[in-house]
């Protein structure tokens, strides 16, 4: 099959192209699924370059060589040899993350797939799939209440610009931030959203005066700017830390008198972990997410037009470039397309 290999970690994944490579052999426990669509993001390029917790040597479990990917839509080829589960069969239409996804076929357990909804097409189950967390932020962790003021860093990215509507969709004012001029009044135009400020000058003294000088409840952190979101926050004030997309790796010191002198509370949220060890908490998220996807409450942002698997470098140059807001699909073939094996 074809597939975005890494025979070695490489520092521009811009220049990645599919090579042919055996077909994946399923595990007992998982489902080999044609993929119809997959959805690069920031954690593929840290893959790739090797600088991502995954790739530790000891703990993580993404070396070289792999195949590169996570968030696809495709159908089930062939269901796990266990039998401990019918959850699927072959033709079911699914969607999930699976480490190799940028590939005609890929390996997944089933615990990281779902069927897609009939409702849903293909290409909005991809660009939604990995973006569960950021409901589950809003909803579980944030607990976000009607009337609250949201802050979001990265609110262009995958994550970012879900907590935005699932924020506003609990009837939360949100202000969201972005990363320069074309970017802001993309967004302002596309999202519903309160105010787009640009992260530049004074933005921070605009967040408090856009809260009449109280600042922000609640602050939802996916680029790493914890010690700005305390100069934002209201006095018990809450953030929570999703992730470090503009640390380049350069984790942020807080001074603890800061957290103090607010009230503040600092949350960090794993999704994947959490869902591990909380299987019936992560039902009920994934419950409410697809919940305000089908009525409507939330709507896939898709970016650009990907075909086909020779498009996913260029994908990771725009991720890589800050140019994408929304989230990148490449479609990897026609859902219709009769499989190959
Ligand atoms: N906690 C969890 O369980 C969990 C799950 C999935 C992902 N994550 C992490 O959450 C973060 C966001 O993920 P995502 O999928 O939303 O990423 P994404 O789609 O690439 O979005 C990240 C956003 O951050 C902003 N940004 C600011 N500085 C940046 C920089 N130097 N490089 C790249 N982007 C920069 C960009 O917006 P502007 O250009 O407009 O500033 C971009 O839109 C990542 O760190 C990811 O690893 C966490």
């Amino acid at each position: 099959m074809q597939a975005i290999n890494i025979p070695a970690f490489t520092p521009d994944p811009s220049t990645l192209l599919p090579t042919t490579v055996p077909l994946p052999t399923p595990k007992p426990d998982q489902c080999l699924v044609r993929v119809t669509h997959c959805s690069p993001q920031h954690a593929d390029i840290l893959h790739a370059q090797g600088k991502h917790q995954n790739n530790n040597a000891k703990k993580g479990w993404c070396h070289p060589p792999f195949i590169l990917g996570y968030d696809f839509a495709g159908v089930v080829e062939a269901v796990p040899s266990d039998g401990a589960s019918d959850a699927f069969k072959k033709g079911d239409r699914v969607f999930g993350a699976g480490i190799g996804a940028f590939a005609e076929f890929v390996c997944v357990p089933q615990r990281q797939m779902r069927k897609i909804p009939s409702d849903l097409s293909a290409e909005t189950a991809c660009a939604m799939s990995g973006q569960a967390v950021s409901y589950a932020a809003v909803v579980n962790i944030a607990k976000v209440e009607a009337g609250e003021t949201v802050l979001v860093s990265g609110a262009s990215g995958g994550l970012g610009n879900v907590c935005c509507m699932v924020a506003k969709a609990k009837g939360a004012k949100v202000i969201a931030l972005a990363g320069d001029k074309d970017k802001a009044a993309a967004m302002e135009k596309d999202m519903d959203v309160d105010l787009v400020l640009i992260m530049e000058g004074d933005w921070i003294d605009k967040v408090v005066e856009f809260t009449n000088g109280q600042g922000v409840e609640v602050c939802l952190d996916n680029t790493g700017m914890v010690n700005d979101a305390i100069r934002c926050l209201a006095y018990f004030g809450r953030i929570v830390v999703l992730g470090f997309a503009a640390r380049k790796g350069v984790m942020e010191e807080v001074k603890m008198n800061k957290l103090l002198l607010k009230s503040v509370t600092i949350m960090g949220y794993r999704f994947g972990e959490s869902g591990r060890r909380f299987p019936q908490t992560l039902e009920e998220i994934w419950e409410g997410y697809l919940g305000m996807l089908r009525t409507g409450e939330m709507k896939a942002m898709i970016y650009g037009k990907y075909e086909g698997l020779k498009d996913v470098g260029r994908a990771l140059g725009d991720l890589h470039e800050r140019k994408v807001y929304g989230k990148i699909v490449v479609k990897v073939v026609d859902e219709g397309e009769r499989s190959k094996l």
